[in-house]
């Protein structure tokens, strides 16, 4: 088997740890699976669809990809691991990454489906991020969760947009008054006419020090300043002039604005002594279809480039993605060593000892109803945010951030949020209202993963990416 006049098989290639990133593919296309791994490998590495004249020893030995695994399922899909050099990439720079293994070959007419499921990215390669500044530790240290250890409790500010300033900073306050740690802005939510951000900014630090002064907290304020990098630089200085790093919580929306952007941005933050906050609006856009990109890549990345905390999704809720996965894309923040699944398409990896742990947002459509589920998932080392599930609840937003909070608190007590209810009439309103999600599902469904890892590979293997078990 060759292809351009090489072959890039290699099954008997061990990668190397320290020295090799491997990418973990799903194809299917209209020519055999194997000829399929070779034009990737090719592609993105120093291949073509030809033999090139121009081709050498020292090229082919030390630069050329190696297909080291395929797992096929049909003739013409299965799975491929392909192992890169490290001399391959220019190590400081993500864009010639991306380029490299995520660029040209999802546009080989030869393939109906690409999907990259993880890349395990070598240590070497790892020393050039300097990972979150602040990271769970720090994080806990600003809002004083050290010795509780308990989740963080957030919410988003809705409606989305439209509120001025001043209703914006009110529902703020009283989301503080009702115990939460952290309002934000919404992913869309930016410097509108009807709501400046500098105006919204500063209506929220006055909310920021009326709630501090009664509830004797820390709270926090996840301030967007997502936009082109020169605006999102003034943004940042302008915190930085108003010294604002108690309090405020640099958010980004990471994906759309890319992650050379944000490494810069990142540099920026962390020389302030800025903690950050990474919204991954838009990311589904190549999640979700036959040719895209699993988000663990993505989370890999933003904590390596030292995001301090970052959606995840909550996998008993609004968004996409299953527990299982959900889970994966938890222990790839806060984790330093992450086993292979391969039912779940992830790869073994280590992170760099220097790389703190990044703290996992479970958000989007959750409520006081489904913590005790969320936490069974994502650990109490976690930020639970809930927009419409505080805002939307019947006694108003006050009364949603207490139901929040009671059902956090249940949890750290042991007790269950209907048994807690009895006595806290808030938390009961909510459950009344948007029903009671029992843990026992989720930790039922992670049991059995765990229990059955041998099986549910063999069923990947059988049917496919589209019928794996648990993504
Ligand atoms: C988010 O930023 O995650 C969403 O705006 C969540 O909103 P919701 O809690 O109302 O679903």
């Amino acid at each position: 088997m060759a292809y351009g006049g090489y072959s890039y098989l290699d099954y008997k290639y061990v990668p190397d740890k320290d020295n090799d990133f491997v990418v973990l593919f799903w194809a299917k296309g209209s020519v055999g699976i194997e000829k399929i791994a070779e034009a990737i490998a090719a592609e993105s590495s120093v291949g073509s669809w030809t033999k090139l004249n121009t081709m050498n020893d020292r090229v082919w030995k030390h630069y050329r990809a190696r297909v080291c695994w395929v797992g096929k399922v049909t003739p013409n899909s299965g799975f491929i691991k392909i192992a890169y050099p490290l001399e391959h990439f220019d190590l400081k720079n993500i864009s010639q990454f991306q380029a490299s293994v995520l660029g040209n070959v999802f546009g080989l007419k030869e393939l109906d489906e690409l999907y990259v499921f993880d890349i395990s990215f070598p240590i070497t390669y790892q020393r050039q991020f300097s990972g979150p500044l602040k990271g769970v530790g720090g994080l806990r240290r600003m809002v004083k969760t050290i010795k509780s250890g308990r989740p963080h409790i957030g919410t988003i500010v809705k409606p989305k947009v439209g509120l001025t300033p001043k209703e914006w900073a009110h529902v703020a306050y009283e989301a503080y008054m009702g115990g939460l740690d952290l309002v934000k802005d919404d992913e869309n939510l930016v410097d509108q006419d009807f709501c400046k951000w500098k105006d919204r900014l500063h209506e929220t630090v006055k909310a920021i020090e009326r709630a501090g002064d009664e509830t004797g907290q820390n709270h926090l304020y996840s301030c967007n300043v997502s936009d082109r990098y020169s605006r999102m630089i003034e943004r940042i200085d302008y915190l930085n002039e108003m010294g604002l790093q108690n309090n405020i919580v640099v958010m980004l929306d990471v994906y759309v604005m890319g992650m050379s952007t944000l490494q810069d941005v990142l540099e920026h933050t962390k020389k302030y002594n800025f903690a950050t906050h990474g919204h991954r609006a838009g990311y589904a856009a190549v999640n979700r279809g036959n040719f895209g990109i699993n988000f663990q890549v993505y989370d890999k990345f933003y904590r390596l480039l030292g995001i301090d905390q970052m959606h995840i999704g909550t996998g008993v809720a609004k968004m996409e993605g299953k527990p299982l996965m959900i889970k994966r894309l938890h222990d790839i923040a806060d984790q330093f060593r992450l086993d292979e699944k391969m039912y779940l398409g992830s790869l073994p990896m280590e992170f760099a000892p220097h790389i703190n742990p990044m703290f996992s947002i479970a958000s989007g459509g959750l409520n006081a109803g489904i913590v005790d589920a969320a936490i069974a998932l994502h650990g109490k080392d976690t930020i639970l945010q809930a927009g419409a599930g505080v805002h939307g609840h019947p006694g108003g937003t006050r009364k949603g951030a207490m139901s929040m909070r009671q059902a956090v608190d249940a949890v750290m007590n042991g007790v269950s949020a209907p048994e807690y209810a009895k006595k806290h009439p808030e938390l009961a309103q909510a459950l009344k209202t948007w029903g009671y999600v029992n843990p026992q599902g989720v930790l039922k469904e992670l049991e059995y993963a765990t229990k059955n890892t041998e099986r549910l590979t063999q069923i990947a293997l059988k049917k496919g990416r589209w019928k794996m078990a648990s993504i």
